[in-house]
């Protein structure tokens, strides 16, 4: 582009894309066709949508490989990457697909495929609630969607309770003949949802005794994977959108794997639309940056196949499976519980806010939870966190802990506290702060600080 005598601002490819648009508009092209033409010139990920002074009543956009749809309102027409921003104006909704191209003004929307022929897209009816997407009486939308987990989780768990059972069409029509016949499990998600993921192995192992492998999204599709046809591939996306799950999930077909499911919380999203099986999460719209009620109802979900799967298997006999339903129907309850800490974490946060580090410890499905506590305390207060599997701690990490480092241990009432309690006393000897999650009732000790 600076060749052909194009004067850069920034250093940035949108910069880029628009003197490219701007360069076919200057060999005749009106402003769809020179979208359409530059677009052929891009490779990787787009959702573009693009104004010309020259044609100042037509908005033009484009999409690959990034989220972007069209709200058709009445004399008035959207472009926007997320159903929530135009709700408020109309919930009738056209999902762009991979390639498509559209031309709106305030009267009409054409959309166009990869190849620029016109094309009829189904047009959607939202959802989504107005109400979802207000503050109400919270600081902010993170803390807000904390509160919501207990509503979330017990509409996600809403079809089992109602049904009194967990049944296979949970995860559609066919989930019976499909779920049935799998070998095992192989788990494809990014950040919060990967974590989900992890958690879930420690469930489908135990409880459906299939073999169950996690991987990260990112990772597995540009990597030489085995892949078994008989083994169910499981994608985990609040979105539904993101662009290594959905690779991944395109990948792992490649390779001969016939059974795929989607654990989503957008419905319509790519990548439920991509897959044979889908279970929606019902956590409603994710409007905080860090994920909070997406991933707890992403476990309510994984829960709940893992116990079809064991079902289906001869591995959860009735008496189990009622079992488990009380224990679900207990779950909302018991998050409800669990946020009414809020005053005392606050009280523990004050102390965290001149730390430079934290460590979360915890041990086999709370491993994962460890992660996700760490991932949060990072991506929320830029605290540096890292996250080990408790019995880790003295092959390395032993050694950072000191006063200055608080150790955030998630120490329930399960058969690996006693263990756990070992590793919090390797912290005290170092003079580490322990703060720890424990269930009400555990054992707590002087120069620690426990929730329970
Ligand atoms: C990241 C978000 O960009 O994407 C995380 O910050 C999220 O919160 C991750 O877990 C994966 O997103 P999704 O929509 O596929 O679950």
């Amino acid at each position: 582009m600076a060749a052909l005598g194009y004067v850069f601002e920034s250093q940035t490819d949108t910069e880029v894309i628009a003197h490219l648009i701007h360069h076919h508009m200057a060999q005749g092209r009106d402003l769809l066709a020179a979208l359409q033409a530059a677009v052929k010139e891009l490779t990787g990920a787009y959702a573009l949508a693009v104004l010309s002074r020259r044609e100042p009543d037509r908005l033009a956009c484009a999409r690959m490989g990034c989220p972007l749809l069209v709200g058709l309102g009445e004399g008035e027409n959207f472009v926007a990457s997320d159903v929530s921003a135009i709700v408020a104006a109309t919930r009738r909704v056209i999902f762009l697909e991979e390639g498509d191209t559209a031309e709106l003004t305030r009267g009409a929307v054409r959309v166009f495929d990869a190849d620029d022929r016109e094309v009829a897209r189904e047009v959607h009816v939202s959802g989504v609630s107005l109400a979802s997407l207000e503050l109400g009486p919270y600081r902010h939308f993170m803390q807000k969607e904390i509160h919501e987990q207990p509503r979330a989780i017990a509409d996600t768990i809403e079809a089992a309770i109602d049904a009194g059972g967990f049944e296979p069409a949970l995860f559609g029509a066919n989930a019976e003949a499909v779920l049935g016949g799998i070998a095992g499990v192989q788990i494809l998600a990014c950040g919060t949802s990967y974590y989900a993921g992890l958690t879930a192995r420690y469930w489908i192992e135990a409880i459906a005794g299939l073999p169950c492998s996690v991987e990260i999204a990112s990772e597995y599709r540009y990597r030489d994977a085995w892949a078994d046809p008989r083994h169910l591939i499981v994608t985990i996306s609040q979105s539904g959108e993101t662009l290594d799950t959905m690779e991944a999930l395109k990948y792992a077909k490649s390779l001969g794997h016939r059974h795929t499911l989607s654990i989503c919380n957008v419905p319509e999203s790519a990548i439920p639309r991509a897959s044979e099986l889908v279970c929606y999460t019902r956590a409603g719209a994710e409007i905080g940056v860090a994920s909070t009620k997406a991933f707890t109802t992403q476990l309510a979900a994984l829960f709940q196949l893992t116990v079809v799967l064991g079902k289906l298997h001869g591995k959860v006999n009735a008496e189990q499976e009622a079992d488990y339903l009380e224990q679900l129907r207990h779950l909302p309850g018991s998050i409800q519980h669990a946020l009414n800490l809020e005053p005392q974490i606050q009280v523990w946060a004050e102390r965290f806010a001149g730390k430079q580090n934290a460590l979360f410890l915890g041990r086999g499905l709370h491993y994962p939870i460890a992660l996700e506590g760490a991932l949060k305390l990072k991506e929320i207060s830029y605290i540096h966190a890292e996250a080990y599997p408790a019995g880790e701690l003295k092959h390395g990490p032993l050694a950072l802990v000191d006063a200055a480092m608080p150790v955030v241990v998630i120490a329930p009432n399960d058969r690996l506290l006693e263990k756990v309690k070992s590793n919090m006393q390797e912290v005290r000897a170092r003079g580490g702060e322990l703060f720890v999650f424990a269930d009400h009732g555990t054992a707590t000790s002087a120069n620690r600080k426990a929730c329970t």
